[in-house]
């Protein structure tokens, strides 16, 4: 047990992990090398274009969960020495999470672990006790999980993007200036969509300038960037991470959740319970009643020790060289078209992105002209073994504001959604880079794009689902016969 106890082992980066060669990835992730079956009975290795969805795991997040597993036990409820262990195992991640948020352990901040940033900012929302009059500044860019929860306690106050899916400043701190002063800003700190970097740093400057907190919502930053120390606010998730272990973070200042209700009633966020009266007990246990997620909290903690391992110079390196060859590579395809700063007006145009020197993610949303980006998607996968995503992102007023949609259209889908019938919900092809990916998987990915977008024919015909607006190929061959289909919510849901 001490070995364990003291040890953070399997947490490092392994020393031969490369580093700064252009092309290659930089870490493995579990199942990298996976093979799938396609629709024409080869099989491929899959390439995981979708890590602005989820990414798999770091092998030594694996490792680490492994290691954990004989010694788990309940978490702030037993005296034996598992429970002691997984308690420490547990309070050590926090601080990993204090520390990776920029903050000092033990100072003013607390970090609270919970399922996601869905969870962490409709958590925020409820602690601040916000009246329905009271303003939050946000802005379009936004996924819905840092859009709905403030639309629910406060009135939104919206900064508009311009044609490339972008602000600036100026908007900002107009939108942070007018009354009645706004009680927060809810930012993200990139974009799920088009991979953009807004100047968060910056953002966080004015907003205190004008008086203003800030969340920023960190689920895509967390991965690729360090989290901006300035921030009053941030909330991330580990399944984006390397740590799919169900378990994230909201970090903020203590003294925002001393008081009033926690956001969950429950065990281990009291002192003291009679029947008619309960005792509250401190920050960050306050907000964590029920037993808590200590597997993923180990994996996130994992996660963060093998990021700042590598080293955030060498993860932004790599993956502004694969922003540069995605955005570039798609953008030479005739019939693509990218949304978003890297946007490119004709084919050919190989400079996108690098060409209007707005930083982004490698994350590139497109659309192939006269091809259902549902249909794109689902070819992608079953023909060539891709996996990308489609739809509308969960950010469906941006995907609106980024195709140019008028609100006629608008309100033509809606009255089809509204029907049951999700064919032609409005969207675009997402392909999202990792830690893991290389430049062959992207290339393989633009190769593919290329061959689909020139009219290569099927082998298989695919069907369109009315409730869903996902295409499933007619097929036989295992994995994808009609038996094999899962039914669910699908992409363009989101
Ligand atoms: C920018 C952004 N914010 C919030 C979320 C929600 O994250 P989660 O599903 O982990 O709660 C996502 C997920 O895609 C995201 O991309």
């Amino acid at each position: 047990m001490t070995a364990a106890l003291s040890g953070d082992a399997g947490r490092q980066a392994p020393s031969d992990t490369p580093r700064a060669d252009a092309g290659a990835a930089v870490h493995a992730v579990v199942g990298g090398d996976v093979e799938v079956t396609l629709v024409d009975e080869r099989s491929v290795r899959y390439v995981d274009l979708d890590a602005a969805a989820s990414t798999a795991a770091f092998p030594e997040v694996a490792a680490a969960v492994a290691e954990f597993l004989p010694w788990y036990a309940s978490v702030h409820r037993g005296a034996g020495s598992k429970s002691r262990y997984a308690t420490t195992a547990y309070e050590r991640a926090r601080e990993a999470m204090l520390r990776f948020a920029g903050r000092d352990v033990g100072g003013d901040d607390v970090a609270i672990i919970c399922r996601n940033t869905t969870e962490a900012i409709n958590h925020l929302a409820y602690r601040l006790a916000l009246d329905p009059g009271d303003v939050v500044v946000t802005t379009v860019v936004e996924h819905h999980a840092n859009l709905l929860p403030w639309g629910r306690v406060a009135t939104r106050r919206y900064v508009e993007c311009d044609s490339r899916g972008t602000f600036g400043l100026d908007e900002l701190r107009a939108a942070l200036r007018q009354d009645p002063h706004p009680r927060l800003l809810a930012v993200t700190g990139a974009s799920n969509v088009t991979g953009w970097l807004p100047p968060i740093d910056e953002i966080i400057a004015v907003a205190h300038e004008e008086g203003v907190p800030v969340l920023v919502d960190a689920a895509q930053l967390a991965p690729h960037r360090r989290l901006p120390p300035e921030a009053d606010f941030v909330a991330w998730s580990g399944h984006k991470m390397y740590a799919p272990f169900g378990a994230g973070a909201l970090v903020g200042p203590r003294s925002a959740f001393a008081t009033g209700d926690p956001f969950l009633a429950g065990g281990g966020a009291v002192d003291l319970v009679d029947l008619d009266e309960v005792v509250w007990t401190d920050p960050p246990e306050r907000e964590e009643a029920g037993s808590p997620n200590v597997v993923g909290a180990v994996a996130l903690h994992a996660a963060i020790d093998v990021l700042e391992g590598i080293g955030w110079d060498v993860v932004a390196a790599h993956e502004e060289h694969l922003a540069r060859r995605l955005a570039a590579g798609l953008a030479s395809v005739p019939g693509v078209r990218l949304l978003g700063p890297a946007k490119t007006s004709s084919p050919g145009d190989v400079d996108a992105g690098a060409r209007h020197g707005v930083p982004t993610l490698a994350t590139v949303s497109f659309v192939v002209e006269g091809i259902h980006h549902a249909l794109v998607a689902a070819r992608l996968g079953a023909e060539w073994g891709l996996g990308v995503r489609h739809g509308c992102f969960c950010a469906h007023p941006y995907l609106f504001r980024l195709l140019g949609l008028d609100r006629s259209e608008i309100e033509t889908y809606r009255d089809e959604v509204r029907r049951g019938d999700h064919r032609n919900i409005p969207g675009a092809v997402r392909a999202s880079a990792s830690a893991a990916t290389s430049d062959a998987d992207v290339d393989r990915l633009v190769d593919a794009v290329a061959e689909l977008a020139g009219g290569a024919p099927s082998p298989v015909a695919y069907h369109q689902d009315r409730a869903t607006g996902d295409f499933w190929p007619e097929s036989a061959v295992p994995g994808w016969s009609a038996g094999d289909r899962t039914i669910g919510a699908s992409c363009a849901r989101g």
